[in-house]
């Protein structure tokens, strides 16, 4: 089915750039086949329709769907198999429900621990969010299903976000903020989706600068941008700026089109460029069509979950107090506790599935050696407390969700309460464990040197649990790592718990975000970006780095698991620019894997970096520059636990670094 922008009247070509309702692309009176987008990064959010129309409300309800991990956890496992893995099965759904593109994934940076859809997005570090985006994109439109990468751009935070500019310098905006969607449009997202606020004073939906002559012009994307929803405040300004779809449908679009059209103020031009790429998606979806093939039943979809929450879950600390192997163990958690799947707002699914208890599924694991009870967060507890050898608590952070932020980053005061009334029975010999579901950074400082173990369980969808104790049992050990850095309290972030004016937001924390702030002014941190403890012992040797070009090196290394657990490590590799004439942050991540090392086995890492691995932007020259001269690259555990590092001398011709724009490849 091909429809040419020939057999459109100008009148079907306006509705085409306006939505034809909630969810839906205008059909152009029957010419066009349907075309539906629903939400989101955590699992399929479809509102019913209701006599075949997409309802603007949530009156009717959402489908029922399988609750995935919070692409903020699927994050942690820095596992790009297992991202792929996760929007292929959000995808299956899609099928099911006939949705021909997904809304998402988020990739906005984690500028603050406060922001409110933290839990939806991926990382502090653009290149893990770029990276990770990248592969949920390539999942879900290797099965035929489109996604939206989102929200462009600079968009991170919540309060205030319809109208709040975010202001913000060229290189900042190029090195932090808008490299995760560089990298991430190499998998030709079928959309992009602007976010609601202006940056540097024009809204995003009109911002022709981020939308064309950066988006499409520099990163070479060529698929149609929609707004967020109600993001465009001038339909015919936001065409001129290159933004092709509009959603949802707004009533005064079609005449701010005429109108404009008829001033002379778009041509026909500006019409069919817009027209034509929409056309070229739903061609994109109709060619789709022989690859949509719904593959997983709903329980296999709820184990792809838990496969992927395994990954994701972090050992943050373990003195000794897991796994739990032997004698009497008892778990805490409030009455009717369940962790909570997700936050709230357009990525909330609704699921069906009950989850047993952390404490049935431990005992169904190992209930042979270990004896396991439960109490809920009263006095019941602190008594059932002394008879029991290990105490698991579960905690949770404030709510988090769309269109609010966090007020605070700490634990919810009952589960204060908790720790603080069992943790004194470690003198008697016990050993504390603490497991914390948050979608984001959570400060812990005032308790955590008085617990044994803490597990960051993350927002974990209706698998989270069924994924953590074969983890707290002892079967497999623990492989994910943080995203984002953990600070010691909310004063000592940047943006502290100041939210803006309202008006603008000054990015003047600029490339410093996340872990180059705390290392650029020598703050400690609770836990570092890319912590994550195994049960595993891994040993780091053997660092090569082979010059393969100009500007390209191959960097190997070998880690050998020196204990008698098969695991998984993430191995990060950072560089450090000595000679800059620029301010740099001390080092930057440029490459990372995860690699299964079995029980006394070694393997070598070979990763490589490349002309962009050691550049930073240039205002001056407009382009990536090299600054000849020193560099050390350095392999971690962490951005902390550094474990090899060798410095190269980097001696780049002058056409090598005035040669052809270098766009992340
Ligand atoms: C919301 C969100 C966006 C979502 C869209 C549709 O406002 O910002 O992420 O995909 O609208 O629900």
């Amino acid at each position: 089915m091909k429809i040419s922008i020939k057999d459109l009247t100008l009148e079907q070509k306006l509705k085409l750039l306006t939505g034809k309702d909630f969810w839906q692309i205008d059909n152009s009176s029957g010419k066009i086949p349907r075309f539906f987008m629903s939400d989101g990064p955590n699992g399929l959010r479809k509102i019913k329709e209701k006599d075949g129309l997409a309802q603007s409300g949530t009156e009717t309800g959402t489908v029922t769907a399988t609750a995935m991990p919070t692409l903020s956890l699927v994050a942690n496992t820095w596992n790009e198999d297992l991202a792929r893995l996760d929007s292929t099965t959000i995808a299956d759904e899609c099928i099911e429900n006939d949705v021909q593109v997904l809304l998402a994934p988020g990739v906005n940076i984690k500028r603050t621990p406060l922001n409110g859809r933290n839990f939806e997005y991926i990382s502090e570090d653009p290149i893990v969010a770029g990276r990770m985006g990248k592969a949920f994109i390539e999942g879900a439109q290797n099965k035929g299903v489109g996604t939206s990468l989102k929200h462009y751009c600079v968009n991170n935070r919540e309060r205030y976000r319809f109208d709040q500019s975010s202001e913000v310098d060229e290189r900042t905006l190029r090195e932090i903020y808008l490299l995760p969607f560089e990298i991430a449009t190499k998998a030709k997202p079928w959309t992009v989706m602007c976010s609601y606020n202006p940056i540097n004073g024009v809204f995003a939906s009109e911002n022709k600068y981020l939308l064309n002559d950066v988006l499409r012009d520099e990163f070479g994307y060529d698929g149609v941008i929609v707004s967020d929803w109600g993001a465009v405040a001038s339909r015919y300004k936001a065409l001129k700026a290159s933004l092709d779809l509009q959603m949802p449908f707004h009533k005064d679009s079609y005449d701010n089109l005429k109108n404009a059209l008829d001033k002379g103020l778009i041509t026909e031009q500006d019409i069919d460029k817009s027209v034509a790429r929409i056309l070229a998606l739903i061609e994109k979806s109709e060619k789709a069509k022989d690859i949509r093939k719904v593959e997983w039943s709903k329980c296999e979809r709820h184990e792809n979950g838990v496969k992927i929450a395994q990954e994701g879950i972090v050992l943050l600390k373990n003195d000794g107090a897991l796994p739990i192997t032997r004698g009497k163990a008892l778990v805490c958690t409030p009455n009717g506790f369940a962790p909570r799947c997700s936050g709230s707002g357009s990525a909330k699914v609704q699921t069906d599935y009950k989850p047993k208890a952390l404490w049935q599924l431990l005992s169904d694991i190992n209930g042979d050696d270990v004896k396991y009870d439960w109490a809920g967060y009263m006095r019941d507890a602190y008594e059932k407390a002394i008879h029991n050898d290990t105490i698991v608590i579960s905690v949770d952070a404030d709510e988090e969700g769309e269109a609010f932020d966090r007020e605070r980053i700490t634990i919810g005061t009952r589960s204060l309460q908790v720790i603080k009334a069992i943790a004194p029975l470690r003198e008697l010999g016990k050993k504390v464990v603490v497991l914390v579901y948050a979608g984001s950074a959570v400060d812990m400082s005032e308790w955590i040197d008085s617990v044994d173990a803490v597990v960051f369980c993350g927002l974990g969808g209706e698998c989270i649990d069924e994924a953590l104790a074969p983890i707290l049992a002892g079967k497999v050990s623990p492989s994910g790592k943080l995203t984002e850095t953990f600070p010691l309290s909310l004063e000592d972030t940047f943006c502290g718990s100041d939210y803006g004016d309202g008006y603008v937001e000054e990015y003047t924390d600029r490339v410093f975000v996340g872990y180059r702030y705390y290392e650029k002014y020598g703050k400690k941190v609770l836990f570092p970006f890319g912590h994550g403890l195994s049960y595993a012992n891994f040993e780091y040797s053997n660092l090569k780095v082979e010059k393969m070009s100009e500007t390209d090196y191959q960097v190997s290394y070998d880690i050998t698991n020196k204990s008698d657990i098969d695991a998984k490590e993430v191995s990060q590799i950072y560089v450090r620019d000595f000679n800059a004439m620029v301010a740099r942050p001390i080092k930057e991540l440029k490459n990372f894997s995860k690699d299964l090392i079995k029980a006394g086995q070694t393997k070598t890492v070979t990763l490589t970096l490349d002309y962009r691995s050691f550049a930073y932007y240039s205002p001056v020259y407009k382009r990536w520059q090299v600054e000849n001269g020193a560099f050390e690259i350095i392999v971690g555990s962490s951005s902390q636990d550094l474990r090899l590092s060798k410095i190269i001398d980097i001696e780049l011709s002058d056409d090598t670094q005035n040669s052809q724009w270098i766009v992340y490849c």
